[in-house]
């Protein structure tokens, strides 16, 4: 079977190297020749030089590739797709072809350019997960649509993607661009997840005055067990690292956090489809803070010594409600991408698209093994769910920052807790007559219900 790939930075060349090793003759192109140099160089060393053809346009792609064709593209998101894409009509692909974008491309730009290009190519959508490490010894590759083309190429996805307990991490999650729409609600996760984790060590290091090496040996600890996850086990090790001065890594490192969008683009879409995320909006706006403290630096700064308190924080309750915390940032993705599919009719398979988070990706965690019984079940954690309550409690008393766990205590206590909602539509009755609906289900005004002798407007 042969494939093309378009785009050989770190993903595309590592990318490459794993389909070539799992049996594909590939056929591969970049505006850039060191690129084409080095990939040819990394598969000499593996010995796999003969199944690697470095073409020097797409023109000579096309006419390499045999009928039907399988094209990926692994291009930075935005333009470049669409200017590759009317590239490859000109060099000659054909209504057959299937050609699919492999970036971390927005799904509304997936919606169009399946119109767009519908007489051209099949157009298809797949994010992928994993980062380098990952596209080279496997991803988690959330795919969609029902182009024809798919089923030439799957199975060799399915080889290519990570695996756990031998079920691939490789799915046709849903219709039309739903597996970027996945792939986005992946990366709103892991902003929360990471940003979870930071505010974790900061309770723990500020909080509680312990060194980073010591907020990453209780780390160490909670990803021996059940709490296991990539990104846990990722800062505990940054954590434990030092300088030759025996400095902690993480002191040298500016506190200002970038983002490529993904994150932004999962606030927005909640926003828009009404849909709350509040930890993983959190998440994008605490990477924001970050970003604007230096207008106010010495204020803050003064005030932050001021108002910060040491607090006595139990490790069992805070590894309880970490994970209480973690569970419900998944909750949220999961919510969002059921009701999206509901709005465009995408009909996505949850199970399938935790089947992709298994392996392979950043978000993976033992604990997905608990959510894949049903999201309902976190709602019955009793325990953990007070240890969640009383260490957001603790970590506020604190007077530190913890915009993703005190949102995410917030929204269990809003699903949980009686509702004020009452209020606030009496208030929009009261002054716009919007109207309010009654516990029986009828429609009418607060004046129907009461004599309202004065408004105050
Ligand atoms: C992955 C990552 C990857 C990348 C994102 C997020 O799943 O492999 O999510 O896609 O890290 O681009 O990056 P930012 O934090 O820069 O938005």
């Amino acid at each position: 079977m042969q494939v093309a790939l378009v785009g050989l930075g770190v993903m595309g060349k590592n990318l490459a190297l794993n389909l070539i090793e799992k049996g594909l003759t590939l056929v591969a192109y970049d505006t850039n020749p060191d690129a084409g140099a080095e990939l040819i160089s990394c598969a000499q060393s593996l010995g796999l030089a003969e199944r690697l053809h470095i073409v020097s346009d797409l023109g000579d792609m096309v006419r390499r590739l045999e009928s039907p064709r399988s094209i990926l593209l692994l291009v930075p998101a935005g333009e470049l797709v669409d200017r590759v894409c009317t590239d490859l009509i000109e060099a000659g692909v054909a209504k057959e072809d299937i050609i699919v974008d492999c970036g971390n491309s927005n799904y509304k730009d997936g919606i169009t350019r399946k119109l767009k290009y519908q007489n051209k190519f099949e157009f298809a959508t797949m994010g992928i997960s994993g980062g380098a490490e990952g596209a080279r010894h496997g991803p988690a590759m959330m795919a969609s649509g029902s182009e024809g083309g798919w089923e030439r190429i799957e199975p060799w996805f399915e080889k290519v993607a990570a695996s756990y307990n031998g079920e691939s991490c490789f799915a046709r999650v849903g219709q039309s661009a739903s597996g970027h729409f996945v792939k986005m609600v992946h990366n709103g996760i892991e902003y929360a997840l990471m940003q979870l984790i930071a505010e974790v060590y900061q309770l723990l290091r500020h909080g509680t005055e312990r060194s980073p090496k010591e907020v990453a040996a209780i780390f160490e600890q909670w990803s021996q067990g059940s709490l296991n996850s990539y990104l846990l086990s990722i800062s505990s090790h940054i954590l434990s690292l030092e300088t030759e001065q025996s400095e902690p890594l993480v002191d040298l490192i500016d506190n200002k956090v970038g983002a490529k969008g993904t994150g932004l683009w999962t606030a927005q879409n909640a926003l828009e489809l009404g849909i709350a995320v509040p930890s993983l909006v959190a998440a994008v706006q605490a990477r924001h803070l970050t970003n604007t403290i230096d207008t106010h630096a010495a204020k803050e700064m003064t005030y932050a010594k001021k108002a910060t308190i040491k607090v006595d924080v139990d490790l069992d309750e805070l590894k309880d409600a970490f994970y209480m915390a973690s569970l419900l940032c998944y909750r949220q993705g999961l919510a969002l991408i059921k009701g999206a599919s509901r709005e465009h009719q995408w009909k996505v398979d949850l199970a399938k698209t935790l089947q992709t988070w298994r392996a392979g990706c950043i978000i993976r965690a033992d604990y997905l093994d608990d959510i894949a019984q049903g999201v309902e079940f976190i709602d019955t954690l009793e325990k953990e769910s007070a240890a969640l309550r009383n260490v957001a409690g603790l970590a506020m008393a604190s007077g530190l920052a913890f915009p993703v766990l005190s949102s995410t205590q917030t929204y269990i206590a809003t699903l949980s807790t009686p509702s004020n909602g009452h209020l606030v539509q009496a208030q929009r009755d009261y002054f716009g007559e919007h109207g309010i609906k009654t516990h029986s289900g009828e429609t009418c005004h607060i004046t129907d219900l009461v004599e309202l002798e004065s408004k105050v407007r």
